[in-house]
């Protein structure tokens, strides 16, 4: 699970139809699913939701889980990314969730540990988990909890989601870009020049630039506020004052031009720069919400993966079996 690009509409369709059997599902059966399993939690950066639910969807399918962080490991002695991989498959982890600032750093680990990778988010390239579970609290809020599985080329049509801020430097914004129109979604770009290039309309069909917030919420169904990634802005010096007053969403803007949206945030909210603390409680945000659907998508996204290789390792075991039966015979 490297990129949302990976994925067919039907996985996306799966990977909605499990997390809510997962959430159904009773608690001991549940914990039966990945029971004894071993998952590592490999973070390069700081994260408190991505982590924690990451870390609680495992445990809830009965896996055990460990934490790498860059900051107290072996990583601040200079260990490379791949030794730390090949570390943790030698210590038993059958598949590895990576958080990473260089974009692409889960492909070289899945290469190097042949695991299944879950991207927890890789320097400025993509967050599919954080797409899929914006993806379920649209459905969920758009179309009602029965339909929240519904992943087709027209599930969206007809809905216009804004993505405000910082784009250029946004995992976040990347995958949602790359996932809501393919599910016949209209999603607007909005931002200032230097963190919005031009050159992001071409990064996938349905996908337009609107710089104008006033103009961009007048036509959304959802407003998805990003904070400015300042470790990630490399000198790029920006007027944060000319910024709120164009950019910040606040009770006023939102009342006057998208009284009806749904308000998102991928977290952490910066109050009172990319949106006000009146926005982050008001009763148009699903802030909350999101942080929870995170939770089913990645139990989701863990039992996919592993249960997949749980079959192929079975099917090994049976292979070795038959050979062993007829070199006997
Ligand atoms: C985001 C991230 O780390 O990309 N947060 C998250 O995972 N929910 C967004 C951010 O850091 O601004």
């Amino acid at each position: 699970m490297l990129s949302v690009t990976h994925l067919t509409l039907q996985d996306v369709h799966h990977i909605l139809d499990l997390a809510a059997d997962l959430e159904a599902e009773p608690v001991l059966s549940r914990a039966q699913r990945l029971l004894k399993r071993r998952v590592a939690l490999l973070f390069y950066e700081s994260s408190t939701r991505t982590r924690t639910s990451f870390e609680l969807a495992a445990k809830s399918l009965g896996a055990d889980t460990v934490l790498v962080s860059a900051l107290s490991s072996s990583i601040e002695k200079g260990e490379s990314l791949k030794d730390t991989g090949i570390t943790l498959r030698a210590l038993g982890a059958e598949c590895i969730i990576l958080r990473h600032p260089s974009s692409g750093a889960p492909y070289l680990l899945a290469q190097a540990t042949q695991l299944p990778i879950l991207n927890a988010g890789d320097g400025i390239h993509e967050h599919p988990s954080q797409a899929l579970l914006d993806l379920r609290t649209i459905l969920t809020r758009r179309l009602g909890a029965k339909q929240a599985q519904s992943a087709t080329a027209q599930t969206l049509a007809g809905l216009t989601i804004t993505i405000v801020g910082d784009i250029f430097h946004s995992r976040v914004a990347r995958s949602n870009a790359l996932l809501l129109p393919r599910l016949g979604a209209r999603v607007v770009l909005c931002g200032p020049e230097p963190l919005l290039p031009e050159s992001a309309a071409a990064i996938g069909p349905n996908l337009v630039i609107d710089r104008n917030l006033d103009r961009a919420l007048a036509q959304s169904d959802v407003v998805m506020m990003l904070r400015i990634q300042k470790e990630r802005l490399s000198g790029l010096r920006l007027d944060l004052e000319d910024y709120i007053a164009r950019y910040q969403l606040d009770a006023a803007r939102l009342a006057a031009h998208a009284p009806k949206a749904l308000v998102l945030h991928p977290g952490p909210m910066i109050r009172g720069l990319e949106l006000t603390s009146e926005v982050a409680d008001g009763p148009q945000s699903a802030v909350a919400e999101q942080v929870h659907h995170g939770l089913a998508i990645r139990m989701a996204l863990l039992a996919r993966a592993l249960e997949a290789t749980k079959t192929s390792t079975n099917k090994t075991k049976a292979t070795v079996k038959t050979v062993k039966k007829s070199t006997r015979r």
